[in-house]
Protein backbone atom coordinates (compact mmCIF):
# COMPACT_ATOMS: atom_id res chain seq x y z
CA UNK A 1 0.00 0.00 0.00
CA UNK A 2 1.24 3.57 -0.94
CA UNK A 3 0.48 6.57 1.39
CA UNK A 4 0.62 9.69 0.36
CA UNK A 5 1.34 12.76 2.42
CA UNK A 6 1.19 16.16 2.07
CA UNK A 7 2.74 19.44 3.20
CA UNK A 8 0.85 20.10 6.47
CA UNK A 9 -0.22 23.43 7.41
CA UNK A 10 -0.73 22.67 11.69
CA UNK A 11 -0.83 19.53 13.77
CA UNK A 12 -3.64 20.30 16.61
CA UNK A 13 -5.40 17.67 19.42
CA UNK A 14 -5.32 15.79 22.40
CA UNK A 15 -4.70 11.98 21.04
CA UNK A 16 -4.48 8.74 22.70
CA UNK A 17 -1.01 6.66 22.04
CA UNK A 18 -1.38 2.84 21.83
CA UNK A 19 0.07 0.57 24.13
CA UNK A 20 3.76 0.82 24.39
CA UNK A 21 4.89 -2.38 22.64
CA UNK A 22 7.77 -2.75 25.00
CA UNK A 23 5.79 -3.58 27.94
CA UNK A 24 2.85 -5.26 26.34
CA UNK A 25 4.86 -7.69 25.16
CA UNK A 26 6.12 -7.94 28.82
CA UNK A 27 2.73 -8.36 30.06
CA UNK A 28 2.06 -11.34 27.62
CA UNK A 29 5.26 -13.59 28.48
CA UNK A 30 4.96 -12.69 31.96
CA UNK A 31 1.56 -13.31 32.34
CA UNK A 32 1.75 -16.82 30.98
CA UNK A 33 4.37 -17.95 33.24
CA UNK A 34 3.08 -16.05 36.69
CA UNK A 35 0.29 -17.80 38.77
CA UNK A 36 -3.15 -17.12 38.25
CA UNK A 37 -4.82 -14.57 35.69
CA UNK A 38 -3.34 -11.17 34.81
CA UNK A 39 -5.71 -8.65 33.47
CA UNK A 40 -4.30 -6.65 30.97
CA UNK A 41 -6.06 -3.13 29.70
CA UNK A 42 -4.67 -0.74 26.91
CA UNK A 43 -2.53 -3.66 25.30
CA UNK A 44 -0.54 -2.78 22.00
CA UNK A 45 -2.49 -4.39 19.11
CA UNK A 46 0.43 -3.54 16.59
CA UNK A 47 1.44 -7.22 14.60
CA UNK A 48 4.67 -7.26 17.21
CA UNK A 49 1.78 -8.12 19.81
CA UNK A 50 -0.51 -10.08 18.07
CA UNK A 51 2.32 -11.87 17.16
CA UNK A 52 3.85 -12.46 20.95
CA UNK A 53 -0.19 -13.63 22.02
CA UNK A 54 0.09 -16.13 19.00
CA UNK A 55 3.03 -17.62 20.29
CA UNK A 56 2.42 -17.84 23.73
CA UNK A 57 -1.33 -19.48 22.47
CA UNK A 58 0.73 -22.02 20.77
CA UNK A 59 2.42 -22.97 24.12
CA UNK A 60 -0.90 -23.67 25.54
CA UNK A 61 -1.63 -20.68 27.11
CA UNK A 62 -5.43 -19.45 27.04
CA UNK A 63 -5.90 -15.31 26.42
CA UNK A 64 -9.95 -14.34 27.36
CA UNK A 65 -11.34 -11.01 26.04
CA UNK A 66 -13.49 -9.16 28.68
CA UNK A 67 -14.90 -6.05 28.04
CA UNK A 68 -11.40 -3.42 27.35
CA UNK A 69 -9.17 -6.12 28.89
CA UNK A 70 -7.30 -9.29 27.92
CA UNK A 71 -7.29 -12.03 30.75
CA UNK A 72 -4.49 -13.78 30.04
CA UNK A 73 -4.86 -17.70 32.32
CA UNK A 74 -1.07 -17.85 33.71
CA UNK A 75 0.47 -21.02 33.32
CA UNK A 76 3.23 -20.97 36.36
CA UNK A 77 6.61 -21.61 35.31
CA UNK A 78 6.34 -25.39 34.37
CA UNK A 79 2.68 -24.99 33.19
CA UNK A 80 3.76 -24.55 29.51
CA UNK A 81 2.95 -27.13 26.69
CA UNK A 82 5.53 -28.64 23.87
CA UNK A 83 3.92 -26.74 20.71
CA UNK A 84 2.76 -29.42 18.20
CA UNK A 85 4.35 -26.87 15.44
CA UNK A 86 7.26 -24.57 14.82
CA UNK A 87 6.51 -21.32 17.17
CA UNK A 88 6.96 -18.13 14.84
CA UNK A 89 7.34 -14.58 16.08
CA UNK A 90 6.51 -12.75 12.80
CA UNK A 91 8.61 -9.43 12.55
CA UNK A 92 9.09 -9.49 16.49
CA UNK A 93 12.74 -9.41 17.68
CA UNK A 94 11.27 -8.68 21.25
CA UNK A 95 9.51 -11.85 21.32
CA UNK A 96 12.04 -13.91 19.90
CA UNK A 97 14.71 -13.31 22.39
CA UNK A 98 12.71 -13.18 25.32
CA UNK A 99 10.82 -16.18 24.54
CA UNK A 100 13.86 -17.97 23.63
CA UNK A 101 15.02 -17.52 27.37
CA UNK A 102 11.97 -19.10 28.86
CA UNK A 103 11.94 -21.80 26.59
CA UNK A 104 15.78 -22.97 27.11
CA UNK A 105 13.85 -23.64 30.71
CA UNK A 106 11.28 -25.62 29.58
CA UNK A 107 10.63 -29.78 29.85
CA UNK A 108 10.15 -29.94 26.32
CA UNK A 109 12.06 -29.83 23.29
CA UNK A 110 10.59 -26.29 20.66
CA UNK A 111 11.79 -24.29 17.81
CA UNK A 112 11.35 -20.81 17.16
CA UNK A 113 11.75 -18.78 13.98
CA UNK A 114 10.18 -15.61 12.25
CA UNK A 115 9.84 -13.66 9.23
CA UNK A 116 12.56 -12.67 6.99
CA UNK A 117 14.31 -9.85 8.88
CA UNK A 118 13.86 -12.12 11.97
CA UNK A 119 15.86 -14.73 10.08
CA UNK A 120 18.62 -12.14 9.35
CA UNK A 121 19.19 -10.54 13.05
CA UNK A 122 22.09 -11.60 15.21
CA UNK A 123 20.94 -14.33 18.29
CA UNK A 124 24.17 -15.09 19.31
CA UNK A 125 23.45 -12.05 21.97
CA UNK A 126 21.28 -14.35 23.32
CA UNK A 127 22.26 -17.85 22.72
CA UNK A 128 25.93 -17.28 24.15
CA UNK A 129 24.88 -16.12 27.61
CA UNK A 130 21.95 -18.85 27.46
CA UNK A 131 24.57 -22.06 26.84
CA UNK A 132 26.46 -20.53 29.45
CA UNK A 133 23.59 -21.13 31.67
CA UNK A 134 23.33 -24.64 30.04
CA UNK A 135 21.22 -23.92 27.53
CA UNK A 136 20.85 -26.13 24.46
CA UNK A 137 20.15 -24.31 21.31
CA UNK A 138 20.87 -24.42 17.80
CA UNK A 139 20.31 -21.80 14.94
CA UNK A 140 21.92 -21.02 11.37
CA UNK A 141 24.98 -19.71 10.91
CA UNK A 142 26.77 -21.33 13.86
CA UNK A 143 23.79 -20.29 16.91
CA UNK A 144 23.47 -16.64 15.33
CA UNK A 145 20.07 -16.87 13.33
CA UNK A 146 16.97 -18.50 13.48
CA UNK A 147 15.43 -20.87 12.98
CA UNK A 148 16.75 -21.85 16.92
CA UNK A 149 15.90 -25.29 18.05
CA UNK A 150 15.68 -25.58 22.12
CA UNK A 151 16.07 -28.47 24.41
CA UNK A 152 14.75 -27.21 27.37
CA UNK A 153 17.03 -27.87 30.82
CA UNK A 154 17.44 -27.19 34.09
CA UNK A 155 19.72 -24.11 33.83
CA UNK A 156 22.53 -22.41 36.10
CA UNK A 157 23.24 -19.39 37.51
CA UNK A 158 25.51 -17.15 35.84
CA UNK A 159 27.50 -13.66 36.32
CA UNK A 160 26.97 -11.82 32.60
CA UNK A 161 29.37 -9.03 31.78
CA UNK A 162 27.03 -8.10 28.59
CA UNK A 163 28.82 -6.43 26.12
CA UNK A 164 25.99 -4.25 24.60
CA UNK A 165 23.49 -2.33 26.37
CA UNK A 166 20.40 -4.69 25.44
CA UNK A 167 17.14 -4.90 27.12
CA UNK A 168 16.03 -7.76 25.02
CA UNK A 169 19.76 -9.38 26.02
CA UNK A 170 18.52 -8.60 29.41
CA UNK A 171 15.02 -10.11 29.65
CA UNK A 172 15.92 -13.15 27.87
CA UNK A 173 18.65 -13.99 30.94
CA UNK A 174 16.11 -12.73 33.42
CA UNK A 175 13.82 -14.78 32.20
CA UNK A 176 15.48 -17.93 32.06
CA UNK A 177 17.40 -17.16 35.54
CA UNK A 178 13.96 -17.94 36.84
CA UNK A 179 14.39 -21.50 35.54
CA UNK A 180 18.29 -21.73 36.98
CA UNK A 181 19.71 -22.52 40.21
CA UNK A 182 21.25 -19.72 41.74
CA UNK A 183 21.83 -15.95 41.55
CA UNK A 184 21.73 -14.59 38.26
CA UNK A 185 23.85 -11.65 37.84
CA UNK A 186 23.54 -9.17 34.63
CA UNK A 187 26.12 -6.12 33.89
CA UNK A 188 25.54 -4.16 31.09
CA UNK A 189 28.22 -1.09 30.18
CA UNK A 190 25.50 1.43 29.97
CA UNK A 191 21.40 0.70 31.56
CA UNK A 192 19.04 -0.37 28.74
CA UNK A 193 14.99 -0.05 29.29
CA UNK A 194 14.06 -1.58 32.51
CA UNK A 195 10.72 -2.83 31.97
CA UNK A 196 11.18 -6.31 32.74
CA UNK A 197 12.72 -5.83 35.98
CA UNK A 198 9.92 -3.68 36.92
CA UNK A 199 7.38 -5.94 35.53
CA UNK A 200 8.60 -8.70 37.70
CA UNK A 201 8.79 -6.70 40.94
CA UNK A 202 5.20 -5.63 40.40
CA UNK A 203 4.39 -9.42 40.16
CA UNK A 204 5.74 -10.35 43.12
CA UNK A 205 9.35 -11.25 42.51
CA UNK A 206 12.47 -10.09 43.41
CA UNK A 207 15.46 -8.03 41.44
CA UNK A 208 17.94 -6.11 42.84
CA UNK A 209 19.11 -3.32 40.62
CA UNK A 210 22.83 -1.48 41.31
CA UNK A 211 23.16 0.92 38.60
CA UNK A 212 24.05 -1.07 35.36
CA UNK A 213 23.72 -4.09 37.54
CA UNK A 214 20.84 -6.73 38.28
CA UNK A 215 20.60 -9.70 40.20
CA UNK A 216 18.23 -12.78 40.65
CA UNK A 217 17.69 -15.27 42.22
CA UNK A 218 16.18 -18.39 40.26
CA UNK A 219 12.95 -20.03 41.01
CA UNK A 220 10.88 -17.78 41.94
CA UNK A 221 7.21 -17.23 41.08
CA UNK A 222 5.24 -14.72 40.01
CA UNK A 223 1.57 -13.79 40.77
CA UNK A 224 -0.73 -13.09 38.19
CA UNK A 225 -2.23 -8.99 38.32
CA UNK A 226 -4.29 -6.11 37.10
CA UNK A 227 -1.52 -4.44 34.41
CA UNK A 228 -2.85 -0.63 32.51
CA UNK A 229 -0.11 -0.65 29.43
CA UNK A 230 0.49 3.33 29.19
CA UNK A 231 1.08 4.75 25.60
CA UNK A 232 4.04 4.15 23.74
CA UNK A 233 7.15 7.17 23.85
CA UNK A 234 7.97 5.49 21.10
CA UNK A 235 5.09 5.75 18.75
CA UNK A 236 4.13 9.11 20.24
CA UNK A 237 7.55 10.43 19.36
CA UNK A 238 5.99 10.48 15.60
CA UNK A 239 3.46 12.86 16.90
CA UNK A 240 5.79 14.80 18.86
CA UNK A 241 8.41 15.55 16.12
CA UNK A 242 5.90 16.24 14.37
CA UNK A 243 4.20 19.09 15.94
CA UNK A 244 7.53 20.38 16.42
CA UNK A 245 8.32 20.31 12.82
CA UNK A 246 5.17 21.46 11.37
CA UNK A 247 4.54 25.33 12.06
CA UNK A 248 1.09 26.25 14.36
CA UNK A 249 0.81 22.64 15.92
CA UNK A 250 0.38 21.71 19.58
CA UNK A 251 -0.81 18.68 20.96
CA UNK A 252 -1.18 17.03 23.97
CA UNK A 253 -0.48 13.17 24.19
CA UNK A 254 -2.42 11.36 27.30
CA UNK A 255 -1.42 8.83 28.98
CA UNK A 256 2.09 8.45 27.95
CA UNK A 257 5.18 6.17 29.52
CA UNK A 258 7.58 8.00 30.60
CA UNK A 259 10.01 5.75 31.87
CA UNK A 260 13.34 7.45 32.49
CA UNK A 261 15.24 4.57 30.69
CA UNK A 262 12.94 5.21 27.56
CA UNK A 263 12.70 9.32 27.83
CA UNK A 264 16.56 10.17 26.02
CA UNK A 265 14.03 11.11 23.09
CA UNK A 266 12.39 13.95 24.94
CA UNK A 267 15.77 15.01 26.69
CA UNK A 268 17.34 15.06 23.15
CA UNK A 269 14.50 17.30 21.67
CA UNK A 270 14.26 19.89 24.79
CA UNK A 271 18.18 20.40 24.39
CA UNK A 272 18.12 20.98 20.78
CA UNK A 273 15.30 23.68 21.82
CA UNK A 274 11.72 21.77 22.06
CA UNK A 275 8.86 23.07 23.56
CA UNK A 276 7.66 19.85 25.13
CA UNK A 277 6.25 19.99 28.82
CA UNK A 278 5.36 17.13 30.97
CA UNK A 279 1.88 17.29 33.07
CA UNK A 280 0.08 14.74 35.21
CA UNK A 281 3.02 12.64 36.02
CA UNK A 282 2.35 9.18 37.93
CA UNK A 283 2.81 5.85 38.34
CA UNK A 284 0.68 3.03 37.17
CA UNK A 285 2.26 -0.35 38.00
CA UNK A 286 5.40 0.44 38.79
CA UNK A 287 5.71 2.46 35.51
CA UNK A 288 6.08 6.68 35.19
CA UNK A 289 2.92 7.81 33.39
CA UNK A 290 2.73 11.31 32.11
CA UNK A 291 0.67 13.85 29.54
CA UNK A 292 2.75 15.05 27.58
CA UNK A 293 2.55 19.27 25.99
CA UNK A 294 3.95 20.31 22.40
CA UNK A 295 4.18 22.98 20.40
CA UNK A 296 6.08 23.96 17.23
CA UNK A 297 9.65 25.26 17.98
CA UNK A 298 12.84 26.52 16.83
CA UNK A 299 15.55 23.91 16.86
CA UNK A 300 19.01 23.50 16.75
CA UNK A 301 21.29 20.79 15.69
CA UNK A 302 23.60 18.65 18.72
CA UNK A 303 25.65 15.82 18.98
CA UNK A 304 24.16 12.56 20.38
CA UNK A 305 26.08 9.68 21.80
CA UNK A 306 27.64 7.84 24.36
CA UNK A 307 24.73 6.28 26.96
CA UNK A 308 22.20 8.51 25.56
CA UNK A 309 22.20 6.41 22.77
CA UNK A 310 20.09 2.98 24.68
CA UNK A 311 17.79 5.78 25.38
CA UNK A 312 16.23 7.22 22.11
CA UNK A 313 17.76 3.96 20.27
CA UNK A 314 14.06 3.52 18.75
CA UNK A 315 13.94 7.18 17.96
CA UNK A 316 16.96 7.83 15.69
CA UNK A 317 15.00 7.59 12.59
CA UNK A 318 12.34 10.10 13.62
CA UNK A 319 15.24 12.44 15.49
CA UNK A 320 17.19 12.08 12.21
CA UNK A 321 13.94 13.79 10.75
CA UNK A 322 13.95 16.61 13.31
CA UNK A 323 17.66 17.23 12.51
CA UNK A 324 17.43 17.91 8.64
CA UNK A 325 15.30 20.79 9.35
CA UNK A 326 16.87 22.00 12.25
CA UNK A 327 19.75 25.01 12.33
CA UNK A 328 23.18 23.58 12.44
CA UNK A 329 24.94 19.94 12.53
CA UNK A 330 24.15 17.34 14.14
CA UNK A 331 26.21 14.05 15.18
CA UNK A 332 24.78 10.83 15.96
CA UNK A 333 27.30 8.32 16.85
CA UNK A 334 27.97 4.87 19.05
CA UNK A 335 24.45 3.56 17.36
CA UNK A 336 26.18 0.68 15.49
CA UNK A 337 22.89 -1.77 16.67
CA UNK A 338 20.58 0.78 14.25
CA UNK A 339 22.41 -1.58 11.51
CA UNK A 340 21.08 -4.30 12.93
CA UNK A 341 17.31 -3.89 13.83
CA UNK A 342 14.44 -4.43 11.64
CA UNK A 343 16.42 -3.08 8.57
CA UNK A 344 19.67 -1.23 8.44
CA UNK A 345 18.27 1.87 10.01
CA UNK A 346 21.43 4.21 9.16
CA UNK A 347 21.32 3.03 5.22
CA UNK A 348 17.33 3.18 5.21
CA UNK A 349 17.66 7.03 7.23
CA UNK A 350 20.09 8.22 4.86
CA UNK A 351 18.96 7.20 1.81
CA UNK A 352 15.31 8.49 2.42
CA UNK A 353 16.45 11.83 3.56
CA UNK A 354 18.72 11.85 0.58
CA UNK A 355 15.77 11.58 -1.77
CA UNK A 356 14.09 14.39 0.56
CA UNK A 357 16.88 16.38 -0.53
CA UNK A 358 18.79 16.50 2.75
CA UNK A 359 22.43 17.17 3.46
CA UNK A 360 23.54 13.70 5.15
CA UNK A 361 26.32 11.44 5.58
CA UNK A 362 26.67 8.27 6.56
CA UNK A 363 28.84 7.17 9.08
CA UNK A 364 29.73 3.35 10.20
CA UNK A 365 27.95 3.40 13.55
CA UNK A 366 26.22 6.63 12.85
CA UNK A 367 24.41 9.38 10.53
CA UNK A 368 25.99 13.13 10.59
CA UNK A 369 23.28 16.08 9.62
CA UNK A 370 23.54 19.36 8.09
CA UNK A 371 20.83 21.90 8.77
CA UNK A 372 18.08 23.63 8.14
CA UNK A 373 16.55 21.39 5.23
CA UNK A 374 14.01 22.87 3.00
CA UNK A 375 12.75 19.19 2.44
CA UNK A 376 11.50 18.68 -0.69
CA UNK A 377 8.18 15.95 -1.41
CA UNK A 378 9.63 12.26 -2.83
CA UNK A 379 8.82 8.73 -3.14
CA UNK A 380 10.32 7.06 -0.25
CA UNK A 381 10.89 2.91 0.59
CA UNK A 382 9.84 1.83 3.73
CA UNK A 383 12.31 -0.64 3.50
CA UNK A 384 10.26 -3.56 5.29
CA UNK A 385 10.58 -1.60 8.92
CA UNK A 386 7.64 0.05 10.49
CA UNK A 387 9.37 2.50 12.30
CA UNK A 388 11.31 3.71 8.81
CA UNK A 389 7.24 3.96 7.70
CA UNK A 390 6.37 6.01 10.40
CA UNK A 391 9.05 8.80 10.78
CA UNK A 392 8.91 9.00 6.92
CA UNK A 393 5.49 9.82 7.05
CA UNK A 394 6.13 12.79 9.14
CA UNK A 395 8.86 14.30 7.42
CA UNK A 396 5.93 14.53 4.27
CA UNK A 397 4.07 16.39 6.66
CA UNK A 398 7.25 18.94 6.56
CA UNK A 399 8.49 18.49 2.86
CA UNK A 400 7.13 20.75 -0.30
CA UNK A 401 4.71 19.41 -2.43
CA UNK A 402 3.71 15.48 -2.00
CA UNK A 403 5.69 12.38 -0.70
CA UNK A 404 4.84 8.81 -1.49
CA UNK A 405 5.88 6.15 1.23
CA UNK A 406 5.33 2.65 -0.37
CA UNK A 407 4.55 -0.42 1.94
CA UNK A 408 3.19 1.80 4.33
CA UNK A 409 1.34 -0.75 6.19
CA UNK A 410 4.43 -1.84 7.42
CA UNK A 411 3.25 0.89 9.99
CA UNK A 412 0.93 -1.98 11.72
CA UNK A 413 3.82 -3.72 13.67
CA UNK A 414 3.76 -0.90 15.84
CA UNK A 415 1.56 1.67 15.53
CA UNK A 416 -1.70 0.50 13.85
CA UNK A 417 -4.28 3.47 13.25
CA UNK A 418 -1.09 5.86 13.01
CA UNK A 419 -2.82 7.34 9.58
CA UNK A 420 -5.97 7.88 10.74
CA UNK A 421 -4.80 9.66 13.91
CA UNK A 422 -2.44 11.93 11.10
CA UNK A 423 -5.59 12.15 8.77
C1 LIG B 1 13.40 -3.61 23.17
C2 LIG B 1 14.74 -3.30 23.30
C3 LIG B 1 15.52 -2.59 22.27
C4 LIG B 1 14.60 -1.87 21.30
C5 LIG B 1 13.47 -2.74 20.83
C6 LIG B 1 12.62 -3.21 22.00
C7 LIG B 1 12.73 -4.35 24.26
O1 LIG B 1 16.28 -3.54 21.53
O2 LIG B 1 15.35 -1.40 20.19
O3 LIG B 1 12.64 -2.05 19.91
O4 LIG B 1 11.48 -4.41 24.28
O5 LIG B 1 13.43 -4.90 25.11
P1 LIG B 1 17.73 -4.05 22.03
O6 LIG B 1 17.54 -4.83 23.26
O7 LIG B 1 18.22 -4.90 20.88
O8 LIG B 1 18.56 -2.83 22.23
Amino acid sequence: MNKLIKKSESIRGEISIPGDKSISIRSVIFGSIAEGDTIITHLGTGGDIQSAVRCLKQLGVSFEEKNDSIIIHGKGLYGLSKPSTVIDVGNSGTTIRLLTGVLAGQKFKSTITGDNSIQNRPMKRITNPLKLMGAEIKGESDDNCAPLIIVGKKLTAIKYVSPIASAQVKSSIMLASLYADGITQILEPYKSRDHSERMLAYMGGNVAVNGNNISIEGGQKLKGREIFIPGDLSSAAFFIAGALIVDNSEILLKDVGVNPTRTGIIDVLKRMGANIYMQNMREINNEPVADILVKSSELKGIEISGETIPRVIDEIPILSIVASVSEGETIIKDAGELRVKETDRIKAVVTNLKRLGADVKELSDGIIINGPNKLKGAELESFGDHRIALAFSIAGLNAEGSTIIKDAEWADISFPGFFDLLF
